[in-house]
């Protein structure tokens, strides 16, 4: 049976006084989340160290939001996927919407990364999604189908290990939620794809204005496993309201 996954995607926000009251919150609420239910929060780098400082030992799990899928060497500014399995991380999101737009990343390097992440020994959380023109051009099942496939494709039997995102480009912090019926649609042909590479019981996450408020009838639809969750998990209250929906 799929297991519930809900992580919290800080992006680029917290500061280490902020950060320490978030995540001792989300530690002492953890005996809210729903039965299945793990919860996980991806902050940026520097606050690594204070993520596992503050959480090991509870049930809560952390990670980062990008990777290099290089191992080392000249390039300056950039993580290795050695360095974040240093601090205990369990995730990596690779491939988000924001990494593709404002940073080029094409299919192939995302699949690079997860490829990277894996052979840490962490799981890649691989990201996907179209934009409102191609949603509106219906190009969303190409679109979506091209990306997962390409990772599929380049992790071979491993993609069994990955968790899967889908986050409509124009549902990310817009406050426009896809419809627990268009997420849906999507996690249908996303889990055909995934069946087709014997990797069935991947975890299919959906994000995109998720709040406490949708949660339970995104996460209610047949193939929505779980939610990746942008704005709602600076504020420890609404997060683990989600992760008890
Ligand atoms: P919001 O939940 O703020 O829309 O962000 C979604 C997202 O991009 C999570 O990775």
């Amino acid at each position: 049976m799929r297991t519930r996954l809900v992580v919290g995607n800080w992006k680029m926000n917290g500061g280490l006084a902020s950060n320490a009251a978030l995540l001792d919150r989300l530690a002492a609420g953890a005996n809210s989340l729903a039965r299945g239910t793990t919860l996980a929060v991806c902050v940026p780098f520097p606050y690594l160290a204070q993520a596992r400082e503050r959480l090991q030992g509870t049930p809560i799990a952390w990670g980062a939001q990008d990777a290099s899928e290089r191992a080392a060497g000249a390039f300056t500014g950039d993580v290795s996927c050695g360095m974040i399995a240093e601090f205990g991380c369990r995730y990596v999101i690779v491939g988000h919407s924001e990494r593709r737009q404002v940073h080029g990343e094409t299919d192939a390097l995302v699949a690079a990364k997860a490829r990277a992440v894996l052979d840490a020994g962490m799981t890649p959380i691989v990201c996907v999604g179209e934009t409102l023109a191609e949603r509106e051009a219906k190009l969303t099942d190409t679109v979506v189908g091209r990306q997962v496939d390409e990772a599929i494709e380049a992790l071979g039997n491993e993609v069994s290990r990955v968790v899967v995102a889908y986050e409509p480009v124009w549902a990310i912090g817009t406050g426009r939620t896809a419809t627990p019926e268009q997420a849906q649609a999507v996690h249908e042909l996303l889990r055909s794809r995934l069946v087709g590479a014997g990797a069935a019981q991947v975890a299919l996450l959906y994000g995109g204005s998720v709040k406490a408020a949708n949660a339970a009838a995104l996460f209610a639809m047949a193939d929505v496993d779980g939610g990746l969750v942008g704005g709602a998990s600076l504020d420890a209250n609404e997060f683990l309201a989600i992760g008890g929906a």
